[in-house]
Order: C-alpha cells, then structure tokens, then sequence
C-alpha cells in the first residue's frame, strides 16, 4: 500500500515534469497554452510556483514517453492519467489534452492530481467539453480532502494568521499575481469538514471570496454552519455580479481590490441574518423561521463570549429581543450536548 502510493507520487511528478516541459518547449505548447497563459496575465514566476503545464492535443502523447520510461500502464491508470477502455486491446489513451494543466499539490508539496482547463479558442471542443477536467478520485487524491494552493499558501497564512477561500484555480493564481499569497480553493464544490479542519491548522481566521451570483452565495451558505462547528472566525465578501475574484482583481487592480476586501467584509453570521432578513419580507411566520435558523448558526459557534456577543448583535437586526436568543439557544445547546 505504503509503495503503491510511493509509486504514484513518482508518475504524478514525471507527469507534471512533462506538462511544464510541453509548455514551455513544444511549439504547441508555446503557441496555445502558453500564450493563454499569459493572456490571463500570469506571469513565468507565477507559472512556476504553481507548476502550470500543458498536455499536447494527441492521443498519447503523455503516456508513449511514460510507458518508453518503463513506467506501467496500470500504474498510469491508478494515477488517473490514462484511460483504458474495458476489453480494448490497445493500451489506452492520455485523459488530459490539449488543455492547460494546473498541478494540485498536497500540504507537503507532492502533486497529487491535475485540474485541466479547455483553451477558450477551441470553440469546437468546448461546445460538449467540459471547461476544467479534473483527475479521478485515486489513492493519493481524495477530492473533499483538498484545497487548492495550500502548500503555496500555508506559510503566509500562518505568518498572516488569515486565510482567504475562493472557488478556482484561477482565483488562486490571479491574487497571488496581485500579492495576495495566503488564499487556497476550495476547487468549486461546497466546503467540507475536512477542508476546514486543513486550513484550521494554520490559523482560525477565513474570510470566504466567492463568485458574486446566487449559486455562489447559496454554495457559501452551506458551509457556515461547519466552519462555525470547528471554532472558525468567518467572514464572506461578495463580488458583484458576474464577477469572480479573478475578474475582480484584473478589473481594478491590486490596490483596489485590497481596499474592496476591508470596505465589502462582513462576519458571516452577520451576512446570513441579512439574506434571510431580505428574503422573508414582513411575513411573520417567515421571519419566525429566520429566527429560528439564526439561533441554529449561533450555537453551532463553541465559544460562549463568540455566542453572546452574536445572539446580541442578531437581536438588534431581527428587532426580537435578546433573551429570547438566548433561550432558544440555550434550549438547543442542551440537546446539542
Ligand atoms: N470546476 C470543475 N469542473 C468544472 C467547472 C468548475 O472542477 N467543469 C471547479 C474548478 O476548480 C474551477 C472552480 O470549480 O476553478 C470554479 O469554477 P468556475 O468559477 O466556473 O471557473 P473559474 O475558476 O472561474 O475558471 P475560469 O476563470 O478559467 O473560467
Ligand atoms: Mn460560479
Ligand atoms: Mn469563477
Ligand atoms: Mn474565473
Ligand atoms: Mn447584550
């Protein structure tokens, strides 16, 4: 087992030495992903501390050099790296190409697996294509088990006591071209305990930057209530709409959009009561159950000053006395424990 997973982080580093060669050497990897690149504005420090690649668009470009390296096709076929079709008698085929790569390290360093992005020129295979394409749950990857970034993150969050939590590679990619080091993703699905657990080892402070659209704050929503469980400091900032922090620090610059994270964060249980507030109107059975759902956020908090000072501050903003909070809070945190 121990040599299985040994075996694979050999193949997932050839393999990544392979993409950033193509990249940088192929006359197809110049021409297509390089360029796109740094159409994105990425520049070659950022490329290289990230490890960004390029899979050629054949067949088997990848794996004909792995497997002439002696490197077997089952062994390729754990690391998600080829497809074998059951019953075929060939070999099978590279699952990344023609796509720009993006290694996913694990906290010690080590690739584990890829995320692969369709060129936005190749109209025709985006079309029935999906835009990232990302490894197969393998030995060594477990998906719910990541964060994008963290070993490029993980001394700036701890030096900065402060982690920001965005969905995509690229939002990782551009901040960091801004100066903005101490950022992981979550890799667009939502936030899992593990993944909170990860970035609780490097400090208790997250402030979540998510795509400014419905899906995106419906998806952060459904995290609070697990980084409040883990004793998490959490605070959310919306971008406007349409806008990913990507797009958002390309648009204003650097500068700017520091000044847009400190003027647009908001602790998140702050931010909830707000949304649930707005949705409920002033119907009373409504608000009742924003009340209700409120007070189930607040207890999930495990420190009790944390608990009071926001069973305080929702109580102005819902206009419902305190005590009353405090009660049904209480009533809950018995039936927690
Ligand atoms: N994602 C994925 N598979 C998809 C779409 C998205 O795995 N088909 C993941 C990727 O990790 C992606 C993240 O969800 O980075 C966020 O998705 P999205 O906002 O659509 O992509 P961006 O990161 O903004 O990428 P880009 O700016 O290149 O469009
Ligand atoms: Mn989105
Ligand atoms: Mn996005
Ligand atoms: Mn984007
Ligand atoms: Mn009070």
């Amino acid at each position: 087992r121990q040599n299985e997973r040994e075996s694979l982080y050999i193949i997932l580093n050839f393999a990544k030495n392979f993409y950033v060669q193509q990249l940088h050497e192929s006359d197809e990897g110049q021409a297509v992903g390089l360029s796109y690149f740094k159409e994105r504005g990425f520049t070659g420090e950022i490329r290289k501390k990230f490890e960004l690649g390029y899979s050629l668009d054949t067949w088997d470009a990848f794996s004909k050099v792995a497997l002439d390296k002696g490197y077997s096709s089952q062994l390729l076929e754990k690391a998600g790296l080829l497809i074998h079709k059951e019953g075929s008698q060939t070999a099978g085929y590279d699952r990344f190409r023609g796509r720009v790569i993006f290694p996913i390290h694990n906290v010690a360093g080590k690739v584990i697996a890829f995320g692969a992005r369709i060129l936005k020129s190749d109209k025709s295979k985006a079309a029935n294509q999906p835009k990232y394409l990302n490894s197969p749950e393998t030995e060594v990857y477990h998906k719910s088990d990541v964060l994008y970034g963290i070993f490029q993150a993980k001394n700036a969050i701890r030096q900065l006591d402060h982690c920001y939590l965005v969905e995509g590679y690229t939002d990782v990619i551009s901040l960091n071209q801004g100066g903005i080091e101490n950022v992981v993703a979550s890799s667009g699905t939502s936030l899992t305990v593990e993944q909170i657990r990860l970035i609780g080892r490097f400090t208790p402070n997250v402030t979540i930057l998510y795509d400014g659209d419905i899906a995106g704050i419906k998806a952060a929503l459904r995290g609070l209530d697990l980084v409040l469980e883990e004793g998490l400091n959490v605070s959310i900032v919306l971008f406007p709409d349409g806008d990913d922090p990507d797009s958002y620090v390309r648009k204003v610059g650097a500068e700017a959009f520091k000044i847009y994270l400190k003027q647009n964060s908001k602790d998140f249980i702050t931010f909830k009561t707000e949304m649930l507030l707005q949705d409920a109107g002033n119907d009373p059975f409504r608000l009742a159950a924003v009340i209700g759902e409120v007070v189930n956020s607040i207890v999930k908090i495990p420190d009790a000053i944390k608990r009071q000072v926001f069973f305080h501050r929702t109580s102005e903003m819902m206009k419902v006395d305190e005590q009353m909070l405090i009660t049904e809070g209480n009533k809950l945190l018995r039936k927690l424990h």
